[in-house]
């Protein structure tokens, strides 16, 4: 009876040991996994709560809700008007006419409909909007979203952030068929099925912030972002030679060879404000690609 006890105790030893193998970590010196058993302690001692690494502090996302809390239905109304009229005036447009024809045009089309294929509808995630209480480029911004929503089938959910969005402008844009989000991504949302990111004249750490998430051949592969001249951010570092700059924006520079982008052309002066130096961007990077960081 006595011997079966001990037996049974062996066994039940080895087999914690085993547990305890695959829980710890190699040390430096030693190539061979070693057991570190823990002295038994108060239960009741808390264990210090670590500060997050810098990374860790960028990585995390944030919750939020609009500073003001404050709405009237009379606001809300105001603001859905101005939105209808910035639609239509938009949808009448020789500049929203030309924007649809160069997404069907054969160049563009073939990235387009790369992504499409795969996925019935494409979720679009838009960053950066602005206020569109405010000024007159986020309301025509918002309106182009909108609008390639209704006229491009492929087009799935809206979902939309911008710290400064009031309450009014929340609502009126959940009214018009967006999800509002309750949580700072700061841009780093990954790409796991296609996305359409629409960043109407974000910062640029926005966009790299967006690329360094996705940094791999099969996450870029699937976005498709409406946003600042790459092009440009490129020609800029070439003419200012400012190396601080390049740090900010290193995914960006190290992307423009697998990048091809389609210019959005304003035509009047009526849209320069809201879309000038925009561009779509598709990336196309092969599996066996050892993406670099040049700067
Ligand atoms: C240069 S403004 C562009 C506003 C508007 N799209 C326009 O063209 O006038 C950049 C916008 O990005 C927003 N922004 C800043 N951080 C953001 C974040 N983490 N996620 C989404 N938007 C952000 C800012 O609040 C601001 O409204």
């Amino acid at each position: 009876m006595c011997k079966n006890y001990f037996l049974v105790f062996l066994i039940t030893m080895a087999a914690s040991a085993e547990t305890l193998k695959c829980e710890h970590h190699k040390t430096a010196e030693d190539d061979d996994w070693t057991i570190v058993l823990r002295k038994r302690t108060n239960p009741k001692r808390k264990f210090p709560k670590l500060k997050p690494s810098k990374q860790q502090q960028e990585q995390q996302q944030t919750q939020w809700a609009p500073t003001d809390i404050e709405t009237t239905l009379e606001k809300e109304l105001h603001l859905m008007n101005k939105m209808k009229i910035s639609i239509e005036k938009l949808e009448k447009s020789q500049f929203f006419n030309a924007f649809l024809d160069q997404i069907h045009t054969p160049e563009a089309s073939q990235h387009f409909l790369k992504l499409t294929q795969s996925q019935s509808k494409v979720k679009m995630v838009i960053y950066g909007i602005g206020s569109i209480e405010s000024f007159e480029s986020p309301r025509l911004q918002l309106s182009l979203a909108i609008l390639m929503k209704r006229k491009l089938d492929w087009i799935g959910e809206m979902e939309v952030f911008d710290p400064i969005i009031s309450l009014t402008e929340s609502k009126v844009m959940v009214e018009l068929g967006c999800r509002v989000l309750l949580v700072n991504e700061h841009g780093r949302r990954e790409a796991v099925d296609p996305i359409l990111f629409f960043m109407p004249h974000c910062e640029v750490e926005l966009y790299d912030n967006l690329l360094k998430t996705n940094w791999r051949h099969d996450l870029l592969n699937k976005i498709i972002l409406l946003g600042n001249s790459f092009e440009k951010y490129e020609h800029h570092r070439l003419v200012s030679k400012n190396q601080a700059l390049d740090e900010s924006r290193k995914h960006l520079l190290a992307i423009q060879e697998f990048t091809k982008e389609f210019e959005i052309k304003t035509l009047s002066d009526d849209y320069f404000r809201a879309f000038h130096g925009s561009s779509w961007h598709f990336f196309s990077v092969d599996c066996d690609t050892d993406l670099q960081l040049t700067c």
